[in-house]
């Protein structure tokens, strides 16, 4: 089948709830539409991602019932669980470090450093770690504070709590899911994107770390005619599209 177009992929993507059960998808088609995903946008391209691709039957059955038997869990062919994996950022600064010495070359003395490698170095080595540590919630308070007052006289990026660093990596995490689904759709295979199950017990199956949290799981398959209930909804464009 020949892929779509974006336009046509965004269009055909729809929240499919009845996959049909004759029409297999192939799992290296997922498995590269995952690889696509990966090349999503991230906050700092820190990666705080995993994604857990499911093929077996049997671990999709004991996950539809963490999804609360839905429909879009209970047909699905495959299932992909997007999980964000904040707690891996010093694996990620690092990583991100190693890829300088790629880029720039190893142990070259820092008065060698021209100004792009400083900036760099110094934002994965000193930056990313300022904005990521933490240590049961009081540091990111207190350079919540430090920022406050300083932003008092100019700019400043101020989401640097906790609760804060899990949106962003969060919000990373629904990009490559997003882009996993609109890939999906340009095969011609459907998604349908989940928020509702029992994530404690989903990660327990999966035997992910205490600290890994799910962000969604996607159900993947191709759609029964029946599997769209209905036509989109959306609230008027006019109504949402601000101009400046
Ligand atoms: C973060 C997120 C969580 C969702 N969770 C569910 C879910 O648990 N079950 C479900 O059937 N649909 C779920 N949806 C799908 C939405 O209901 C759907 O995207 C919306 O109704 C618009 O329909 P469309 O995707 O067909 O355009 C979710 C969508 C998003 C983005």
């Amino acid at each position: 089948m020949s892929e779509k177009t974006t336009f046509e992929a965004i269009k055909h993507r729809r929240s499919v709830r009845i996959y049909d059960p004759e029409k297999p998808i192939d799992p290296a088609i997922v498995a590269k539409c995952l690889e696509l995903a990966s090349l999503a946008p991230s906050s700092s391209n820190m990666q705080l991602w995993e994604f857990y691709h499911i093929t077996s039957k049997d671990y999709i059955h004991k996950i539809a019932p963490l999804c609360f038997n839905q429909n879009a869990a209970k047909t699905a062919q495959q299932l992909v669980v997007f999980v964000v994996r904040k707690d891996l950022w010093r694996k990620r600064a690092k990583a991100n470090l190693d890829f300088m010495d790629q880029v720039f070359g190893k142990n070259k003395p820092k008065s060698e450093w021209r100004k792009r490698e400083k900036v760099a170095r110094n934002y994965y080595g000193k930056i990313i770690p300022f904005a990521y540590f933490d240590f049961l919630g009081i540091f990111g308070w207190l350079k919540y504070l430090m920022i406050s007052i300083t932003g008092l006289f100019r700019p400043m990026y101020r989401e640097v709590r906790n609760s804060d660093m899990r949106i962003v990596a969060h919000k990373t995490c629904g990009l490559a899911a997003q882009t996993f689904m609109l890939a999906m759709a340009a095969e011609g295979y459907d998604t349908c994107p989940m928020e509702g199950s029992d994530t404690k017990r989903v990660k327990r199956l999966l035997n992910l770390p205490y600290k890994a949290e799910i962000n969604m799981i996607v159900s993947c398959g191709i759609r029964k005619p029946e599997g769209v209930y209905g036509n989109r909804f959306r609230i008027p464009f006019e109504e949402i599209y601000k101009k400046i």
